[in-house]
């Protein structure tokens, strides 16, 4: 069973990957899907770059206290926004870009783990590490791979977030 919902539940932040290479035709289908995101009057305000070398995977994870991960991974997806195409939305369009990639890794079989860049002190060494140009921001590292582990999550209840007609 593979709708929406279910991929959706089923999703989980990998933490521990496999050292097993990934099909450069399943990295190709995660890109295609982050394309296809919605963006504010379709501006798509994103670019994507792929890391798989290994010395700047392990460059990245010394730079990130959190994303160590990222150095096990053997893809990073590494989405930019672009606020020069759209100023108010570019965070948000290139977000929903990125769960797109996220999503479409999940139901073929990949794992993935976004790390939040952007804003903090360690997206410009990032950015001088990767030839990044200026008036672009790092969103985030998303490590990509097969899963070494089957982590569990829960939610908030529906009810403590719902409201119908009023607050
Ligand atoms: C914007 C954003 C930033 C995140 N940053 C990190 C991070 O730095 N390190 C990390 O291990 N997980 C990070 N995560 C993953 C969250 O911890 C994870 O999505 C959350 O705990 C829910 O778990 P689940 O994705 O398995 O459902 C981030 C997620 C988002 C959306």
């Amino acid at each position: 069973m593979n709708d929406a919902l279910n991929l959706l539940k089923t999703r989980r932040s990998i933490r521990k990957y496999k050292n097993t290479p990934i099909e450069e035709e399943k990295i190709q289908k995660c890109l295609e899907a982050a394309r296809w995101a919605p963006s504010a009057s379709n501006k798509q305000p994103w670019e994507f770059l792929i890391v798989t070398d290994e010395t700047i995977r392990m460059k990245l994870s010394e730079l990130h206290p959190y994303a160590k991960f990222v150095a096990e991974s053997p893809v990073v997806f590494i989405p930019l926004t672009n606020p020069e195409i759209h100023q108010k939305y570019h965070m948000s369009d290139t977000a929903l870009a990125t769960m797109q990639y996220m999503i479409e890794a999940h139901s073929i079989g990949l794992g993935t783990c976004w790390a939040g860049v952007i804003g903090t002190p360690m997206e410009q060494e990032m950015k001088e590490l990767l030839g990044i140009p200026a008036h672009l921001n790092i969103l985030g590292l998303v490590a990509t791979g097969y899963a070494n582990e089957e982590p569990t999550r829960g939610r908030k209840n529906l009810d403590d977030l719902v409201h119908y007609e009023r607050y």
